[in-house]
């Protein structure tokens, strides 16, 4: 039977990563081991939740927990690094009032008090996009919130000047456009999928608004030079659980494959000349890229074959059982086919100047494809070269956890090459229960990190991060 309006049940941490920051600080100092390539300059700003509970009381689910910002600066050849918690509006107010007011911990009447007023928690704590020089942190379901580049200080929401309703932790950029693309869900009696465009200079906009046909729950979207690709999976948002608050957390979404998933196309210079057709159920957080051939547009995302996913989230190590996919689809006779290209592994990242074009490489977080003799949850990153299929990889030793690869080009190359330049990691040691950037060399990246940046504390899961050049740090 389920616990209406009870408070949530604690989730056992499976390790420092699942718990909460020890110290915030702005830029210092980090301990350098290895050697700093000289023309890396710039900053990386990584997001992810920072506190897992909130007066005593622990978040149920990893995605409740309070954003917290990390960054590495490389300046001068000196590496300092700073974190330190997002404080949204709703953070301000518990720690005013010394208790939760948000979320499953708050009394029962208050949560469902909020929902009704659509008073929700936002806690910053998925992502970051700089635009026009300045830093925001992001969440799938609320406004930005603006960030201070010089240590950190959370400044405060905003709406960007076009925002409608909520601002997801996905925006992509199109070199080729000098525009940033992102979406939003406005849930109501009919669920927006709001589309928005932020230029490089001038005002962001509303570029379209797509009515679904119910709420969803929605993570991230591609973009093409031409194109806004989103694949709607039928993750289903039920509106009683979530108007009463009624946990625990993975119970607000319903996987309905009977729905399949929804291909929506918008041309993004005649987004009212939108294309939309079903094809079978897949789960997808997370997409690599997409380019224009033709009349056809090429996608590659990370596919799980269902939801389940959610529910290991925080809790237990993850056992990446997705694949890496290229999709084609073809609007004009909304065709839809793909074939997978690489097995277990999440997180892809490319050279950012290949966004929206054809991209020659992706660096993704994985687990080896064949686990005979190695740790099975063994972290690793690959590089998938995608005409020849070819991957190379580095695999952690003692346990460590890494993130999300962050690609960054070297200064002022002539053409793309991401055989060339250097990626960048954050990584757990839970030996010293410390978390240290590792910089690695492109073209040897299977050799290990050529230097390694160490806090002096461990850093909690960062789901994304930014590469901001010295220029715009
Ligand atoms: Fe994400």
């Amino acid at each position: 039977m389920p616990k209406l309006f009870s408070r949530s049940t604690p989730p056992k941490p499976a390790s420092l990563l699942r718990q909460s920051l020890t110290r915030e600080h702005g830029f210092e100092p980090l301990r350098v081991e290895g050697d700093i390539p000289e023309e890396l300059a710039g900053t990386l700003y990584r997001n992810g939740p920072g506190l897992y509970e909130c007066f005593g009381h622990p978040y149920s689910h990893l995605f409740e927990g309070d954003g917290a910002v990390c960054a590495l600066r490389l300046e001068h050849g000196q590496a300092l690094g700073a974190h330190r918690v997002v404080v949204g509006e709703g953070l301000r107010q518990e720690r005013l009032a010394q208790k939760p007011l948000y979320g499953f911990n708050a009394p029962w009447w208050r949560r469902v008090a909020a929902n009704f007023q659509k008073k929700l928690k936002n806690t910053g704590n998925t992502s970051v996009v700089v635009w026009q020089d300045k830093l925001y942190a992001l969440m799938e379901a609320a406004l930005p919130i603006e960030i201070s580049q010089a240590d950190l200080a959370t400044i405060g929401e905003t709406d960007l000047g076009a925002v409608t309703a909520a601002f997801s932790a996905h925006p992509h950029e199109v070199p080729a456009r000098r525009a940033i693309y992102n979406f939003g869900l406005r849930y109501g009696r009919q669920t927006l999928l709001d589309i928005y465009e932020l230029p490089a200079s001038g005002r962001a906009r509303l570029l379209h608004s797509v009515p679904l046909k119910y709420p969803v729950m929605l993570h991230d979207f591609i973009a093409s030079e031409r194109y806004l690709v989103f694949l709607v999976s039928p993750v289903k948002v039920n509106p009683l659980r979530a108007m009463l608050s009624i946990p625990p957390f993975e119970k607000l979404f319903r996987w309905d494959p009977r729905e399949g998933t929804e291909v929506i196309v918008v041309p993004i210079d005649e987004p009212e000349r939108t294309v939309r057709f079903h094809t079978d159920p897949f789960f997808q957080f997370h997409f690599a890229n997409a380019f224009d051939v033709g009349d056809d547009i090429v996608v590659d995302f990370v596919r799980y074959k269902n939801f389940d996913v959610l529910s290991g989230l925080g809790v237990e190590e993850v056992d990446l059982d997705t694949s890496y996919v290229r999709a084609t689809i073809t609007p004009s006779t909304m065709a839809y086919r793909s074939e997978p290209l690489a097995k277990r592994c999440e997180f892809p990242r490319l050279h950012p100047a290949q966004q929206g074009r054809e991209h020659s490489h992706v660096w993704m977080v994985s687990q080896s494809e064949n686990p005979v003799g190695d740790a099975p949850d063994a972290d690793q990153l690959v590089c998938l070269d995608i005409a020849s299929g070819h991957q190379r990889r580095f695999q952690f030793a003692d346990g460590q956890r890494t993130s999300e690869p962050v690609f960054v080009p070297r200064a002022n190359e002539q053409q793309p090459n991401p055989r060339d330049g250097h990626v960048l990691s954050l990584v757990f040691d839970p030996a010293s229960r410390t978390s240290y950037w590792a910089v690695f060399a492109a073209e040897s990246f299977e050799d290990g990190p050529v230097a390694r940046l160490w806090f002096d504390h461990h850093v909690p899961t960062t789901f994304h991060g930014v590469w901001a050049p010295a220029s715009s740090a």
